[in-house]
């Protein structure tokens, strides 16, 4: 067996999930809402007993190294060394090239290397002597907090490219690809230079890129970040999130805008924190918190562009269910307050309010709704944020509040509501599908079930051998379906029971994803044997009905063509055998 089989072997795959999703029992299975496409039902399914996966909403599927590769977006050979550590399996390297290394992962190293080289650089060295002096002394950080998050300093002679190229034997199309250094003149430049820098890793712990700041505020631009590269990608990563994560699954998130603010707060004790780094709060950070917590506490700045960023924030996260929750502070920013005085911050930690409650009164005391104006300003204000909210309870505990505090009826809001929610329907109507979500017509489903059916009977050579002159007659609209159904019958002729694992090995890979979701579809509970024949008739019947309909269309369309009298006379009779074999109504 090669490794990946050793490791498939060892991984409990329903463990593996319930790391990333619950699951919950169905039957023999387990199921779940799917991570990789928005469902409101179950359609994600995992067998225990075959160690697959297989979503019959998006069609995805698989075993583990395609799970982890579709969930942390990771590439082969990273997740087959990611769950070789788990199972505690050396991967025997030699068979597995360096050149097998992917690109992104040679980026993670290089990163890695590039901030070793920027924190020795920044603690130990005298070129980082003003930039640790500004962290200590104007920053108020301590070299342990220096250290955790691996802060650096980038001289701005261009000595990071030197020292990967020369010390370290990369090439610089290594180090353009990673965003550390770029060509001017055709002579090798770092990218950083003179600044503060700041790793930035995913959830894992990889580093995917810097942002760096300038020594002075006057700095321009003030920070600078990687720019796209194969593993960093704008608005899809928290500075932080590594080193929070275990306590955001305990306490909830509190999402800051800066990196000294995070760093502030970690400093006192509070280290549930992770900064978005300037602007709102993107969907595709929203759907990665959602991973660790239902519950986040937004402490932006408090300034306009802060209240801003918090009212753009809200549909991404409503968007994953999460609870929502404000601080206010006195000073400008979670930063400032920390190191004016925890203590006031710790309070508002204890006092932080409902979003929604915090955007009532901000907006209410910004207009003057003794007038009819003021009103009409607040609801049109407010009402979009409130028809976003996923929790109808939570909404209409809001929308009483308002009419409350308006002094208004509850059912002139809710109509203004139901307006907004017309509009933003027929909004999405006008959208586009997502192309991911395969949609099966009928007869595919059909076919798909009856194989289920078959499969999944436990009398799959019986019942085979029960329809030999349906299926001599039948084309499966579907090829794959087909071919499994080819190959049911070669596999049964040298073996007297279908074992769904031994067949998974004799059909071809590409059949795989196919034979799974035939093997995973949940199918009715069968008490009686004459049940399971019933049901098997019924489908054969409307499969035979579609075969029959289809073979119809293309002889009427033949006849249009045909010129020959004789030709089109004997089409003609082929047609009409075929209409009495549909069943009379
Ligand atoms: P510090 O003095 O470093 O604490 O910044 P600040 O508190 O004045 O930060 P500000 O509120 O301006 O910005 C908050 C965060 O937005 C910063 O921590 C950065 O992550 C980001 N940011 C600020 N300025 C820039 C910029 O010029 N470019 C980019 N890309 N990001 C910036
Ligand atoms: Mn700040």
């Amino acid at each position: 067996m090669d490794q990946a089989g050793q490791i498939r072997e060892k991984i409990d795959l329903v463990s593996l999930i319930s790391e990333y999703v619950p699951l919950k029992k169905a039957g023999s299975n387990f199921k779940t809402n799917c991570p990789f496409h928005e469902e409101s039902t179950p359609s994600f399914v995992v067998s225990p007993e075959r160690q697959i996966w297989h979503c019959f909403g998006c069609g995805k599927g698989g075993d583990c190294f395609s799970f982890l590769m579709e969930y942390e977006n990771m590439e082969f050979p990273e997740a087959l060394r990611s769950l070789a550590k788990k199972v505690g399996i050396v991967i025997n390297e030699s068979s597995f090239q360096k050149s097998a290394y992917s690109q992104k992962e040679k980026i993670y190293k290089l990163n890695s290397l590039a901030s070793k080289f920027y924190n020795f650089l920044l603690t130990k060295h005298s070129a980082g002597k003003k930039a640790l002096e500004y962290l200590i002394k104007e920053r108020g950080l301590n070299l342990n907090l220096i250290n955790t998050y691996s802060l650096g300093f980038s001289p701005s002679d261009n000595s990071l490219s030197k020292y990967l190229i020369s010390k370290k034997g990369y090439k610089k199309e290594d180090l353009l690809e990673a965003g550390l250094s770029f060509i001017r003149d055709g002579n090798v430049w770092d990218f950083f230079r003179g600044r503060i820098m700041f790793p930035l890793s995913d959830h894992r712990g990889n580093i995917v890129g810097f942002s760096g700041r300038g020594l002075t505020d006057h700095d321009q631009p003030k920070y600078i970040n990687t720019k796209e590269t194969p593993v960093y990608h704008k608005g899809s990563l928290f500075f932080g999130l590594e080193s929070a994560k275990e306590e955001i699954k305990k306490e909830g998130a509190i999402v800051v805008e800066g990196e000294f603010d995070a760093l502030s707060a970690f400093k006192e004790g509070i280290k549930n924190v992770v900064a978005i780094k300037g602007t709102a709060l993107t969907e595709n950070q929203a759907n990665l918190l959602a991973r660790f917590t239902k519950k986040v506490i937004l402490c932006l700045d408090q300034d306009l562009a802060g209240f801003e960023a918090t009212k753009r924030s809200l549909s991404p996260l409503e968007k994953n269910g999460m609870t929502i929750n404000v601080l206010t502070l006195k000073e400008k920013d979670p930063d400032e307050q920390l190191k004016k005085d925890p203590v006031v911050f710790k309070k508002a930690l204890k006092e932080q309010i409902g979003v929604y409650e915090f955007l009532i009164s901000k907006i209410i005391s910004a207009n003057n709704i003794k007038s009819a104006e003021g009103i009409k300003n607040v609801t049109e204000d407010l009402l979009p944020y409130f028809s976003q909210i996923q929790n109808e309870i939570v909404k209409e505990h809001y929308i009483k509040k308002l009419a409350s505090d308006l002094d208004t009826s509850y059912s002139s809001l809710q109509k203004e509501l139901d307006k907004i929610e017309s509009s933003r329907k027929e909004l999405s109507a006008t959208t586009v599908q997502s192309p991911q979500i395969n949609k099966k017509n009928r007869r595919e489903i059909l076919e798909q079930y009856f194989l289920a059916l078959i499969i999944q009977s436990g009398e799959a050579p019986k019942i085979i051998d029960s329809k030999k002159t349906f299926f001599l007659s039948y084309n499966f609209d579907n090829p794959a379906y087909g071919k499994i159904f080819k190959n049911l019958e070669s596999y049964l002729e040298k073996k007297k029971i279908l074992k769904p694992s031994e067949f998974a090995n004799f059909i071809s890979k590409e059949l795989l994803p196919a034979f799974d979701s035939c093997y995973l579809l949940p199918i009715p509970k069968f008490e009686e044997k004459e049940n399971l024949a019933k049901e098997l008739k019924k489908v054969e019947d409307e499969l035979f009905i579609f075969s029959i309909k289809n073979q119809m269309e293309k002889i009427a369309s033949k006849i249009k063509e045909e010129k020959d009298k004789k030709q089109a006379k004997s089409l003609q009779k082929q047609f009409s055998h075929l209409v009495s074999l549909l069943p009379k109504q």
